[in-house]
Formats: C-alpha cells, sequence, structure tokens
C-alpha cells in the first residue's frame, strides 16, 4: 500500500510531464514509454541492432525514454551530419551515468566532462601535446615492439608440436598487445614479462580495469528513475571504493615517475610524463591528471582488441581479401624482413581492409552519448535541452542507401572511392566527429593497421578445424564497446622464415 502511495504520485508526474513535453515539443516519433520505466524494458539487449529495427518502424530519428529521461536516436549520414556538425556545440556535452558520474568525479577528466572552458582546456592539451604526430611517432618503437611479441608469441605456440593444426584464441594474443601498449603509453610501465607473466602491480591495474567494467555495466533501474535513487546507496560506497583504489595505484606510479625525472633530468614520452610536467602550465588538479590517464585506458585498450578480432573474423571468413592482402605485403616487403609502420604509404589495400573492418564492426556503435545544453532541431524535430543523442554509427555504416551492398565485406569499396574516416563523411563514423571526435583515432589507426599487417605477412589464417567460413558466428555481445559474441578461433600457419619471428623490445 505505502509502495502505490509512492508510486501513484510519481505516475502521474510523469505522464503530466510527458503530455507536457509533447505539446510543447515537436519530439522525434517512438515506442510509446510506460509510466516510470520508459521504453527501458523494451530496449533488446544488443542496443544499436534493435535501434536500428526501429529506425525501420518509426523513421531515421526516433525518441526512446530510459525511464523519463528523453533519447534521441538518429540512423542516418544526413542527420549524423545535423548532429555532429550544424549543432555540434549545442550537442556536445555528455550524458553521465550514476557509475561515469562519481568515477570522473563529475566530469573533471576529459570523456565525461560537459562541452565548457574546463573541456577546452583539457581537449587542447591532447591535441597539442599528448596525440601530436610527433609524439605519435616517438611511440612507435614501443608500438613495435608490443606487435612483434604478439608475432613472436603466436609462433611459439603455432609451432608446438602438440599444437599442430589447433585453432588458436585470438583474443587472448590481441588483448596482449592492447594492454600492454595501453599500460606503456599511459604509465610507462610493461607490467608483463616476456614470458607472459604480469607483476604485482599489473595484477591490480588489471583488477581496477575489470572492477571499472563490472561496475559500469549495471544499468542500473535507479540510473534512470531518480527518486529510486534512495535504494541503492550501496553502490556509491563500491563507486567510491574503486576510485580510492584507482588512485593509489596511479599516485604511486606517478611518484616513481616523479623521482626518476628527478634523478635522470629527463622527461618521457608517456602520457604520465607529458601531463606531470604540463600540470601547472594547463592548471590541472590531480583528480584531472588521474582521470585522463584512466581516460585513455577505458577508451584505448578494448576498443583496439576489437577493432583486430573483428577484422581477422572476415579476413577468416573471405580468403580471398586474407590472400590479396597477402599478396600486396609480399610484393611490397618480401620474404627477408619484417613490416614497420612506414611501410603503410605503400599498402593501400591492407589500410582498405582496416578501414572496411571498422565500417562493418565499429566498436562503439553508438559512439558515446552526448546530451544537448540547448534546445535544438535535427530532422525537422525538436531536441529538448537535457535530451540524450545517440548517433548510430553503426547502422549508419550499413544503410543501403549510402553503401552498394552494405552487408559485403569488400575493402577494395575504399580503393574505388576514397571515404575519409576521421570524421569529415557521415557515413563512416568510428571514431565519431566534430569537437569530441576520438582523440586517439590515429593512433588507433596506426595500432590496428600493423597488428592487422604482422598477421597477415606471418601467418596464413583459417577457419578451426571441421568449421567452414560461413560458420563463423558474426554476432556482437550486449555493452558500450560490442565484442564478438563468439570470441574467434583461427588456425595459424607461418609463412615466412623462421628468424622473423623474434620480438623486438625497445625500452622507452
Ligand atoms: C579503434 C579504436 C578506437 C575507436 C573505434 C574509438 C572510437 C571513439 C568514439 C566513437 C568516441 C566518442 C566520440 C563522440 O562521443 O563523439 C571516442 C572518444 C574518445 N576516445 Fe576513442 N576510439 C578508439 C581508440 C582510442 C584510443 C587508442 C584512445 C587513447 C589512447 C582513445 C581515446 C578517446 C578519448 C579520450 C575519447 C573522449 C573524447 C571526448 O569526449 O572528447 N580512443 N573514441
Amino acid at each position: 500500500m505505502a509502495l502505490l502511495l509512492i508510486l501513484l504520485p510519481v505516475a502521474f508526474i510523469f505522464l503530466a510531464y510527458s503530455l507536457y513535453e509533447r505539446l510543447r515539443f515537436k519530439l522525434p516519433p517512438g515506442p510509446r514509454p510506460k509510466p516510470v520505466v520508459g521504453n527501458i524494458y523494451d530496449i533488446k539487449p544488443v542496443r544499436f541492432k534493435c535501434y536500428a529495427e526501429w529506425s525501420k518502424l518509426y523513421g531515421p530519428i526516433f525518441s526512446v525514454y530510459f525511464g523519463s529521461q528523453l533519447n534521441t536516436v538518429v540512423n542516418t549520414a544526413e542527420l549524423a551530419k545535423e548532429v555532429l556538425k550544424d549543432n555540434d556545440q549545442q550537442l556536445a556535452d555528455r550524458y553521465r551515468s550514476r557509475p561515469s558520474a562519481r568515477m570522473s568525479r563529475n566530469g573533471q577528466d576529459l570523456i565525461w566532462a560537459d562541452y565548457g572552458p574546463h573541456y577546452v582546456k583539457v581537449r587542447k592539451l591532447c591535441n597539442l601535446e599528448l596525440f601530436t604526430p610527433k609524439r605519435l611517432e616517438g611511440l612507435r618503437p614501443l608500438r613495435e615492439d608490443e606487435v612483434t611479441a604478439m608475432v613472436d608469441s603466436i609462433f611459439k605456440d603455432c609451432t608446438k608440436p602438440e599444437n599442430k593444426g589447433k585453432s588458436l584464441l585470438m583474443r587472448n594474443y590481441l588483448g596482449s598487445v592492447a594492454f600492454n601498449n595501453i599500460t606503456r603509453l599511459t604509465f610507462g610501465k610493461r607490467f608483463m614479462n616476456s614470458e607472459g607473466v604480469v607483476d604485482e602491480q599489473g595484477q591490480e591495474f588489471k583488477g581496477i580495469v575489470s572492477n571499472g567494467i563490472r561496475i559500469g555495466a549495471k544499468l542500473s533501474v535507479a540510473d534512470h528513475i531518480p527518486w529510486l535513487r534512495w535504494m541503492f546507496v550501496g553502490e556509491n560506497e563500491d563507486l567510491d571504493k574503486h576510485n580510492a583504489r584507482r588512485d593509489k595505484l596511479t599516485r604511486m606510479i606517478m611518484e616513481e615517475h616523479t623521482l626518476a625525472r628527478q634523478k635522470s633530468g629527463n622527461t618521457k614520452q608517456h602520457f604520465v610524463d607529458a601531463l606531470l610536467t604540463l600540470q601547472k602550465q594547463y592548471e590541472l588538479s590531480d583528480d584531472t591528471v588521474i582521470g585522463l590517464l584512466w581516460d585513455m585506458i577505458t577508451a584505448g585498450m578494448d576498443t583496439t582488441t576489437i577493432s583486430v578480432e573483428w577484422a581477422m573474423a572476415e579476413l577468416v571468413k573471405n580468403p580471398r581479401v586474407q590472400q590479396k592482402a597477402q599478396e600486396e605485403l609480399d610484393r611490397v616487403i618480401g620474404s627477408d624482413r619484417i613490416m614497420t609502420e612506414a611501410d603503410f604509404a605503400k599498402l593501400p589495400y591492407l589500410q582498405c581492409v582496416a578501414k572496411e573492418a571498422l565500417r562493418l564492426h565499429p566498436p562503439t556503435p553508438l559512439m558515446l552519448p552526448h546530451r544537448a545544453n540547448a534546445n535544438v532541431k535535427i530532422g525537422g524535430y525538436d531536441i529538448p535541452k537535457g535530451s540524450i543523442v545517440h548517433v548510430n554509427v553503426w547502422a549508419i555504416a550499413r544503410d543501403p542507401a549510402a553503401w552498394k551492398n552494405p552487408l559485403e565485406f569488400r575493402p577494395e569499396r575504399f580503393l574505388e572511392e576514397d571515404v575519409d574516416i576521421k570524421g569529415h563523411d557521415y557515413r563512416l563514423l568510428p571514431f565519431g566527429a566534430g569537437r569530441r571526435i576520438c582523440p586517439g583515432a590515429q593512433l588507433a589507426l596506426n595500432l590496428v593497421t600493423s597488428m592487422l599487417g604482422h598477421l597477415l605477412h606471418h601467418f596464413t589464417w583459417s577457419p578451426p578445424p571441421g568449421v567452414s567460413p560461413e560458420e563463423i558466428d558474426l554476432e556482437e555481445s550486449p555493452g558500450t564497446v560490442t565484442y564478438m559474441r563468439t570470441p574467434l578461433q583461427a588456425v595459424a600457419t607461418p609463412r615466412l622464415p623462421a628468424h622473423l619471428y623474434n620480438r623486438v623490445p625497445v625500452e622507452l
């Protein structure tokens, strides 16, 4: 009875408010929201696919309610341009769920910051200091070390007599490259030794990452129904404990770097050194420095693994494409040396393979949620201030109105038409576009292309014994980032002389 007395007025307020909004604004159409919960229980787990289906029912722009929170989803390149170019500034705030708000201390980092003076300052720091072509080039040996370490470890595993003809779980190898690359880039640390054993600090780091994912993944009902939040106080404690653990490890690493710099007088290329030396000039709080370092980890680790895993699945499924990429590598590199990033310019087909994989399988298919900081119009509809806006880049990249045979994995399409992948062509937006475009896009492209190039130059890849290429499962798992539902298994057969499989380690 008491619950009913609470819920009835709540339902009444919700109905009155949605009626008021409907009369005041011309909102995009969409599924009818239920009182209190809105459409939360109508959304299927793989959200971007559900939205792509809904766009056929309700049109390319539609409304969907999380509780009473209005969300707008756009599903065509034209509408994406209206969001990310014509109304870029008004739609550049972020929606922060409770976990992301608490973990980012209300947007004191970059990813979760609203558009404003803090964001502009931190973004400028990223563009002018962290992701410059010079720093990317300076960090190249580190990436090449990790990619060759991957080749070395795949070679050792697939040539063991007991593994002959057996398939490998690709995600293990790709995940190690992404993990080592990001920890070295941000913290200047390789937590993993040459045998693949992770040290104590690395175990703590891994624990923090997986705990962060666990907390972030809980799409708690209370997040969208503010008046139920009091029921979830325990979650706040969890989040505070998580933050304390993350800050402790990060401060320890920051201190190690400060001591090393004082001792040697040298500033290294890693982000932690860069941020500590720029902290005063840019007036960054410790929370912002820690927030930025963890932003790079959360945004840059899984996305890389995911991109390469999908690309390899497509290459195993499409032996014609695999062979064509290998022929290019053999022609340009030959078989008495290994590929480096300096070879990219002479490997256009390889670059198209990476692009085509990112088209069909964008790791963040709905980008990250933007929020309107003013009333705007998109596609002739009102988007009231405070609405959350999602761009369904997955649906756009498969729109038959924008692409010929969109579901076909055909890298040649990019040889026939040069389509920009870094925010200038609204049909292809794996990194987003506009002022919130991914700052790590070039770094990610370099690493993904390098991993693919090495995997293809060194090995031929085929499905596990008894599995035909057609049987490889290309379904997605739910989540903000889109892993393959069934992790890819593939058989590696070496194709170069044995001495070219050794890791090329560097100390940076
Ligand atoms: C293939 C790999 C990657 C993909 C597909 C990707 C994609 C994206 C997308 C779609 C966004 C959101 C854009 C928006 O909201 O409008 C984003 C934001 C971001 N990405 Fe990436 N990313 C990748 C790799 C990386 C890497 C390697 C780093 C850094 C080391 C990074 C750092 C960031 C940061 C800091 C943001 C937040 C930008 C902001 O809010 O202003 N990303 N990324």
